[in-house]
């Protein structure tokens, strides 16, 4: 898209990494944004402007802003989630306030979990969500209660985003794997939603094509100027299913699956989390593992004809590819330069 610019936080990270990656392939000008100093094979790609969204920095100027930076972490407490999530969201739509098309990039965690299948205008209670589901939902809200007159704001909700360069599930997956054996909390039975990163994508061009390109919209969209969609892949997923064929693939054999006990698994989680040394384990944690949850992605697929073209079984064979080309190991530790190690 020449002589179009976009400015994308969080481009350090996975899906920061992907949207850089795919916005310059489409020739656009790309503005990318990490605290951290910049990845190499991103400088041949984008001009990256080093700054930490907790604080204010210096107004952008670009066509498209696609705010992905996050702390995503269900182990952070709430005043580092609130300062990156909220805050930093605040500062991001300070930067970018004359940019005509702000989407986004919120989570399904903004979902309290009392209900299997997901609308984007379900009610929810706040009380329920967990500190990081929490503040996407108050970052969406602080978001919601600005003037969108003459700009379009799309929120986006994925859910559980994977493919090549995620340090967020993979990482997770990867560290149920002991003695050869996959420990699972529960018999993870559950149906759930999943969004592979290139669908993630194709969503946002939709919603820059809409906001930007569209001349023919009908007058009811032109309204419009805020969206709320939930983005994943047409499928949905049987998590048992997915997690024993990947981690068998990556391991290059059939691993054998062993169940925890739920019950007793979520008292410790609840003892951990009350005594306060809880990390990674949390009674949220477990319930992301042993609750269905699934995106209703109707709104999306009529309001922008959304078509997810990518799925699990057609990507994992790139998925274990990179496993074993970047090594298990640095996958599992989830380190910082994964994104940008292809
Ligand atoms: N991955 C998923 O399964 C998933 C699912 C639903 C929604 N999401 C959302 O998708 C977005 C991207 O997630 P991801 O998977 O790409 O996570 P990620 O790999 O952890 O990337 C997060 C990015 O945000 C940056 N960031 C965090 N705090 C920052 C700060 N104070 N200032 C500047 N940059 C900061 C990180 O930079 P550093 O490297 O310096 O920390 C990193 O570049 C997030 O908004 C997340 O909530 C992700």
């Amino acid at each position: 898209m020449k002589n179009s610019r976009i400015f994308i936080t969080g481009a350090t990270g996975f899906v920061g990494a992907s949207l850089v990656r795919h916005f310059a392939a489409m020739d656009w000008e790309v503005l990318a944004n990490g605290r951290a100093a910049a990845p190499v094979p991103l400088l041949s790609l984008a001009k990256y402007v080093q700054a930490d969204i907790q604080n204010p920095f210096p107004p952008q100027s670009a066509d498209v802003l696609i705010h992905a930076a996050a702390l995503a972490s269900d182990a952070a407490g709430w005043d580092a989630l609130k300062k990156a999530n909220l805050e930093g969201t605040r500062h991001v739509f300070e930067a970018t306030r004359d940019c005509p098309c702000f989407v986004y990039i919120s989570s399904s965690s903004v979902y309290d979990g009392q209900k299997a299948l997901h609308r984007e205008d379900e009610i929810v209670d706040r009380s329920k969500l967990s500190p990081y589901g929490l503040s996407k939902r108050m970052a969406e809200d602080w978001l919601l209660e600005q003037d969108w007159q003459g700009r379009s704001l799309f929120i986006l909700r994925p859910r559980a985003v994977y493919g090549v360069g995620d340090r967020v599930l993979l990482p997770r997956l990867l560290r149920l794997v002991r003695q050869g054996q996959i420990f699972s909390p529960g018999d993870m039975r559950i149906s759930s939603s999943l969004t592979h990163v290139d669908n993630l994508c194709a969503a946002i061009d939709l919603c820059v094509g809409q906001a930007c390109f569209s001349t023919k919209l009908p007058e009811s969209l032109k309204q419009k100027s805020v969206q709320i969609f939930n983005v994943a892949d047409d499928e949905v997923y049987e998590m048992r299913e997915l997690v024993c064929r990947l981690l068998s693939e990556i391991h290059g054999r059939k691993l054998p699956f062993r169940a925890m006990p739920l019950l007793p698994l979520r008292y410790l989680a609840s003892a951990l989390e009350a005594l306060r040394v809880a990390k990674q384990f949390t009674p949220y944690s477990l319930s992301t593992v042993s609750k269905d949850c699934v995106l209703d992605i109707e709104g999306i697929t009529k309001t922008l004809e959304y078509r997810p073209r990518q799925n699990f079984c057609n990507t994992l064979p790139e998925i274990v590819r990179w496993v074993n080309r970047v090594g298990i190991e640095r996958v599992k530790k989830a380190e910082p330069d994964l994104p940008w190690q292809t």
